[in-house]
């Protein structure tokens, strides 16, 4: 008998709460209305731009759909994190779609034969049974590129399947591919009827450049949603039915903070919940979520003091510890003084500053955490 069975042994059982990496499946709280407006999207092959601040749960929310959709469509998720040069990126493009498209490196190395004549990839099984993608030249010209934007076309057409091709953290496909690519996409792409494509990422301003202005490369040839907070209901019950399957109790109420605290954001409702959890299977007090809180943001704390030392100007500082100690609070004469912010005008310039830099918006901290890590530090000796 495992050990773990012996009759009248506790059992341990693992931390429900997830938090750090991408969720799905039971896991998976919320969105069915978002899931179910992308899906509508795709199947009429409307380009998307899905945005949000970070820590939102796009990622989730991609991989969830490519879930509960995958009969319906053909998903090949590439995440441009982290791909540091422009064959990279194209080696897996062609090898997510690859991978999503064909059952056997046979035929994957006959599409290849087929669709792409011009730029030489090598089809290689890794070590862990999977096919793999690579460039068997040294580089690939800016003419060239165009045959590699349209496989997932010819793809899509040949599988008679409508083909997604997920681009996460799209906005480093600017540092990577440079004007060049950009281009090629925008303009390779708008002739694709049978593929179709989701663009994603939150640094607001790269993608807005993209996107929305009118230089921008992709202007107007996507439909933007932005991804919004959690339901606080939904994610209350989440919390709550968690606490009972793991034989304790958890009280509405108390499971309604942790969400006042995250403000919708999944991750740190997940986390907050994840350090009460480690404390007790039973929380009675509103002082034992206040602790979760806590350590929550102490668990923070290494990438906010980085982020605080980046901010150099005293100014911007005196701004974000006074937003964070007075939020929704008037940037009036009165808030002014009290901060020593000197004037309206400065004002006006620090929050665009800020704002470029995504951490604040109308006048507002963006990341709930870094709020609670401010006051904190606003009241530090
Ligand atoms: N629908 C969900 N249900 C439950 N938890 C979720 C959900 N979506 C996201 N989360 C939580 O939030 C965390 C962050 O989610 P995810 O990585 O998907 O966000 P993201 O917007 O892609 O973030 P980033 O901007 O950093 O790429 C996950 O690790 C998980 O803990
Ligand atoms: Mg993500």
């Amino acid at each position: 008998m495992p050990r773990d069975e012996r009759p009248g042994k506790v059992q341990r059982m693992e931390n429900p709460f997830r938090y750090g990496s991408v969720v799905t499946g039971q896991d998976f709280v919320d969105r069915d209305k978002e899931l179910e407006l992308l899906a509508k999207e795709l199947r009429s092959g409307q380009r998307i731009l899905l945005f949000s601040n970070r820590r939102m749960g796009k990622s989730s929310l991609l991989k969830e759909l490519a879930r509960r959709y995958k009969k319906e469509f053909i998903f090949a998720h590439v995440d441009l994190y982290g791909v540091a040069t422009r064959n990279k990126f194209l080696e897996q493009l062609v090898g997510e779609v690859s991978r999503a498209g064909y059952t056997t490196p046979e035929k994957v190395v006959s599409a290849l034969a087929e669709y792409i004549k011009g730029v030489r990839f090598r089809v290689v099984i890794t070590r862990s049974g999977h096919v793999g993608i690579e460039l068997d030249q040294a580089d690939v010209r800016d003419n060239e590129l165009a045959e590699v934007i349209d496989f997932p076309e010819k793809v899509a057409k040949k599988r008679g399947k409508r083909v997604v091709v997920i681009l996460d953290e799209f906005q480093e496909v600017l540092a990577i591919g440079g004007v060049p690519l950009v281009k090629t996409m925008r303009s390779r792409m708008q002739y694709h009827a049978h593929a179709t494509y989701i663009f994603s990422g939150s640094k607001r301003n790269l993608l807005r450049q993209l996107f929305l202005e009118k230089e921008g490369a992709f202007y107007k040839s996507v439909r933007p949603i932005e991804l919004g907070p959690i339901s606080r209901s939904a994610f209350q019950d989440f919390i709550a039915d968690r606490f009972k399957a793991a034989g304790g109790h958890i009280d509405l109420k108390l499971a309604k903070r942790i969400l006042d605290a995250s403000e919708g954001y999944p991750y740190y409702a997940q986390q907050i919940a994840h350090e009460l959890f480690d404390m007790t299977r039973s929380p009675t007090s509103a002082e034992e979520v206040e602790d979760a809180i806590a350590v929550a943001v102490e668990h923070q704390m290494p990438a906010f003091l980085v982020l605080w030392d980046s901010i150099r100007s005293p100014l911007q500082r005196s701004y974000l510890l006074a937003v964070a100690s007075e939020p929704r609070v008037p940037h009036g004469t009165v808030f002014i003084e009290k901060h020593r912010l000197r004037s309206y005008s400065h004002i006006q310039r620090i929050e665009k500053q800020l704002e470029a830099r995504g951490l604040i918006e109308s006048g507002e901290i963006v990341d709930p955490m870094f709020a609670l890590w401010l006051r904190g530090l606003r009241r530090a000796p």
